[in-house]
């Protein structure tokens, strides 16, 4: 009786301690990912001791199933480093491909650390189960990896403030569950594939401050949930599709510094954008006369274009313009009065070819 009851409770330490500890193999890819970075102000690296890297290894947590590492959660502008050692993060460094061995990952986030240099692992693209991508704010280099497409479950692809270069891979527009790209403020170059409209889930598209050039893909259109999207300060050319403003719920379009060309299309003032940024292009034509009442803006900058003729007299009719810039255009005649203009400065009017009336001087 006595011996049975040593051999159960063997046994049951046996099952609990597997229940808490990781495979090994996992620990040993941690420890290998561990071994390329260098973080010399917070050591955060200091938790990552013992056999279960699953408990109490700092931004570690694994899948309650499988026991496998399931997220890497490592910020470095998170609250709890701030207010632990009252600093931000700092690390220097790479990713790895010894990540890719974790292959259960759910999540990769390693944000905000400044100083991590080096590529992102072609083999990330081979983690079936990653849903989360999140680089930003490093000094990653590199591409984007070719075969990203192949990223069934991913949702989230955020690289933005790094040093990426090269194209917009091909592969990217099958990434049929992505909700939120975010490649801002790298390298990127090349057209935005014809394709993109395949991108079925995409909520918000950021892909300002690159050098991405060619023209807007009419595809963008069919992304219904699209609300946010940002090409602004790049080398967009071409005309805008008329079609992006019966866009259902997209309400932030920003394509400010670009080189887009020809006219504003009329369904754009129309639709259910209410911050529409087209500053800084080769805009040209009138701005069509056809806002209403469902027209609502907190921010309309068509200034730095071409625009000649008058300013709209149904702007009086918008609900709200809250910022409303036309400066530097050619615009001529006079300013419309009504409550939508009360609070505009004259700021929103100057550097046009012959504009007159309240705020500028009388006509
Ligand atoms: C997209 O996915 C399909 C089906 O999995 C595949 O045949 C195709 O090669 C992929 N396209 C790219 C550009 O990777
Ligand atoms: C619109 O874009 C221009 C150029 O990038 C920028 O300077 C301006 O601040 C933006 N307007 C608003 C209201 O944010």
């Amino acid at each position: 009786m006595k011996r049975s009851f040593s051999i159960i409770s063997v046994l049951l330490f046996a099952v609990i301690s597997t229940v808490n500890s990781c495979p090994p193999s996992d620990r040993a890819a941690l420890l290998a990912f561990k071994a390329a970075l260098h973080e010399p102000y917070l050591g955060i690296f200091k938790s990552w001791t013992g056999t279960d890297c699953c408990h109490n290894w700092y931004g570690i947590s694994c899948d309650t199933e499988s026991k496998r590492v399931a997220d890497i959660n490592l910020r470095g502008e998170s609250k709890d480093l701030f207010e632990r050692a009252g600093r931000s993060g700092y690390m220097t460094g790479y990713i790895s491909s010894e990540i890719c061995k974790l292959t259960r990952l759910s999540s990769i986030t390693i944000a905000d650390w400044k100083g991590i240099t080096g590529q992102i692992p072609k083999c990330i693209a081979s983690l079936p189960f990653l849903r989360i991508l999140d680089l930003i704010g490093n000094k990653i280099t590199g591409e984007i990896p070719t075969d990203i497409g192949k990223l069934q479950r991913l949702t989230v692809l955020n690289v933005a403030d790094n040093q990426i270069s090269g194209r917009i891979p091909a592969s990217l527009t099958n990434l049929s569950n992505l909700m939120h790209l975010d490649l801002r403020n790298n390298k990127i170059s090349g057209p935005i594939p014809k394709t993109f409209g395949r991108l079925r889930m995409l909520s918000r598209a950021l892909l300002s401050g690159n050098s991405i050039s060619g023209p807007i893909p009419a595809s963008v259109c069919q992304i219904y949930r699209l609300a946010d999207l940002d090409l602004s300060l790049n080398k967009i050319y071409g005309t805008i599709p008329p079609c992006l403003g019966k866009m259902a719920v997209l309400t932030t379009l920003n394509l400010d510094c670009n080189k887009i060309t020809g006219g504003l299309p009329s369904t754009l003032l129309k639709s259910a954008v209410g911050n529409l940024n087209l500053s800084r292009n080769a805009l040209q034509g009138k701005i069509p006369d056809v806002f209403g009442p469902r027209s609502y803006f907190m921010v309309l900058d068509l200034s730095h274009n071409f625009f000649k003729g008058p300013v709209p007299k149904t702007l009086s009719l918008a609900s709200y313009v809250g910022h409303l810039d036309l400066s530097f255009n050619h615009l001529c005649g006079r300013i419309p009065g009504g409550a939508p203009f009360d609070h505009l400065e004259a700021s929103s009017f100057m550097y046009n070819d012959c504009l007159c009336g309240k705020p500028l001087r009388a006509c």
